[in-house]
C-alpha cells in the first residue's frame, strides 16, 4: 500500500507517529491466545462503590458538560488528598484541575508550558508517552539516565544537561518502568538546579499507592519552594482500576493551574462527567483498608513475577515501587532466541504464550534497552500464576 503521506499531505508531527511496540506486541499475544504482561492495563475489578455511585450519576442524569477544571465536590475530595497525602500546600480548588486521565493532564501541563525552541529534560528510562507528547510541543528533549547501583542520577550529568532554554523537567515517581521511587534527597538535589535556573516539574505520581520495602513516595511540591513551580499530576486508572475511564489530575499553583484549565477545556471540554461523580465514592467510601489490601496484592504478584523471572535465569532488580518488573536477560542471551529485546519478546511469545514490552521502548538509544524486558504484573493473581507457569514450562 502506498504510504498515507505520499497521498495526503500529513503534519509534520503526524508523520512520525507509529503504532507502539506495546501495542504490536498486545496484538502478537492474542493471535497466540496468550497472556499479555505487556501493557499496563491492570485487568482487577473496580471497586464496587465506585461503581454504585457511577451508576446513580447516570441514573440521576448527570449527563451536561461540567466545569472544565471538573465539579466541585470532586476538586475538594482531590485538594484534601492533596493536602494529606502528598502533603502539598494547595488551598484552593482553584489549584486543581480534572482532566482525561493523567495523560490528559499531562497534554494540557506541556501544552502550556512548553514551545518549539524549548528544552525539557527527561529522565530514562522512561515513560514512552512522556517523551513522544513532549515532542509534540516542537521542545527539544535532553536525556538525563537514571541508573547504577544506587538507581539515580548523576547530579554533574543533570547540571550538564540544563541550558538557558530549558524550561522543564519531568519526573516520573514511582516510576514506569523501573519502578524507581524518588527519595526526599534526590527531590531536594533537583529543586536545588530548578530554583538555580528558573525551571518548572511536571510530576507524574499515578503510582504513588503502590510502593514496597522501605520505600516512601515523596511528591516533589510538599519539599519548602517546590510547590510554586512544580504540577503534580495523578489519577485514578491504576488505584482504581479504571484505566479505561480517563479520569486523571493535575494540582499547582493557582496561576499556572488556571492556564492549563482553559488548555483542558481547549482539548477536553472536560473529563467525563457522570464518572467523575462515580469517583467521589475515593474520597467518601474508600478507607485505609483498600489501600492496604492492595498493597498487600500487589506484594505477592510482585514477589511471584520477580522470583519467576529469576527462576529462568533473568536478573530482576526488585522494583520499589508500580507494577512493572524490568528485568535483564543479559544472563541468558546466549540461549537461541534471546540476542536481543525484540528477539526475545517474540520467544516469549511463541514459546510460552506471554507478553512483554521490549527494553528499547523506554531509551533514546535502543542499544541501551537491549538486554531488557518489561513485565506487568498489575493483573488477577490467578491469571499472573498462570503465565509464570507458562514461563517456567517453557524456560525453567
Ligand atoms: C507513568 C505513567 N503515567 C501515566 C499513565 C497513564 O495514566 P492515565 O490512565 O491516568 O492516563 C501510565 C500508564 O501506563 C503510566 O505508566
Amino acid at each position: 500500500m502506498e504510504p498515507l503521506s505520499k497521498i495526503i499531505s500529513l503534519a509534520d508531527r503526524a508523520r512520525p507517529l507509529k503504532k507502539s511496540n506495546i501495542r504490536t506486541i498486545s496484538q502478537a499475544v492474542d493471535e497466540v491466545g496468550g497472556i499479555n504482561l505487556g501493557q499496563g492495563i491492570c485487568d482487577l475489578p473496580t471497586p464496587d462503590a465506585i461503581k454504585e455511585r457511577t451508576h446513580a450519576a447516570i441514573d440521576a442524569d448527570q449527563s451536561i458538560y461540567s466545569h472544565h477544571a471538573g465539579i466541585e465536590a470532586l476538586r475538594e475530595g482531590i485538594l484534601a488528598k492533596a493536602q494529606e497525602y502528598n502533603d502539598l500546600p494547595a488551598t484552593s480548588i482553584d489549584e486543581v484541575v480534572v482532566s482525561a486521565g493523567s495523560t490528559g493532564a499531562f497534554v494540557t501541563a506541556v501544552m502550556t508550558l512548553l514551545q518549539e525552541g524549548d528544552e525539557v529534560i527527561l529522565f530514562e528510562p522512561f515513560y514512552g508517552y512522556h517523551r513522544n507528547i513532549l515532542k509534540l510541543t516542537g521542545a527539544t528533549v535532553r536525556y538525563v539516565p537514571l541508573g547504577g547501583p544506587e538507581d539515580t542520577f548523576d547530579p554533574e550529568v543533570l547540571k550538564a544537561a540544563v541550558t538557558d532554554r530549558t524550561r522543564a523537567v519531568i519526573v516520573n515517581t514511582p516510576a514506569n518502568p523501573s519502578g524507581k521511587v524518588w527519595s526526599r534527597d534526590e527531590l531536594a538535589s533537583l529543586l536545588a538546579v530548578m530554583q538555580e535556573h528558573d525551571i518548572v516539574a511536571i510530576t507524574d505520581e499515578i503510582y504513588e499507592y503502590m510502593t514496597y520495602d522501605d520505600a516512601d513516595h515523596v511528591s516533589l511540591g510538599s519539599l519548602p519552594g517546590a510547590y510554586e513551580r512544580t504540577i503534580t499530576l495523578s489519577g485514578f486508572s491504576k488505584t482504581y482500576n479504571v484505566t479505561g475511564w480517563r479520569l486523571g489530575y493535575a494540582v499547582g499553583p493557582d496561576r499556572l493551574l488556571e492556564k492549563m484549565g482553559l488548555m483542558n477545556d481547549l482539548f477536553y471540554v472536560c473529563a467525563p462527567r457522570p464518572l467523575q461523580h462515580g469517583m467521589l465514592a475515593v474520597f467518601e467510601d474508600l478507607g485505609d483498608d483498600y489501600y492496604a489490601e492492595l498493597l498487600d496484592g500487589y506484594y505477592k504478584r510482585r514477589a511471584l513475577m520477580c522470583e519467576t523471572l529469576e527462576a529462568i535465569g533473568f536478573d530482576v532488580p526488585r522494583p520499589k515501587g508500580a507494577y512493572y518488573a524490568f528485568a535483564d536477560f543479559g544472563p541468558i542471551r546466549d540461549r537461541p532466541g534471546f540476542s536481543n529485546d525484540v528477539e526475545a519478546a517474540d520467544t516469549l511469545i511463541r514459546e510460552a504464550g506471554v507478553g512483554s514490552v521490549t527494553g528499547r521502548s523506554f531509551f533514546h538509544d535502543p542499544s541501551d534497552g537491549v538486554t531488557k524486558l518489561r513485565f506487568c504484573f498489575g493483573k488477577e493473581l490467578s491469571v499472573l500464576k498462570q503465565a509464570c507457569d507458562q514461563l517456567l514450562a517453557a524456560f525453567g
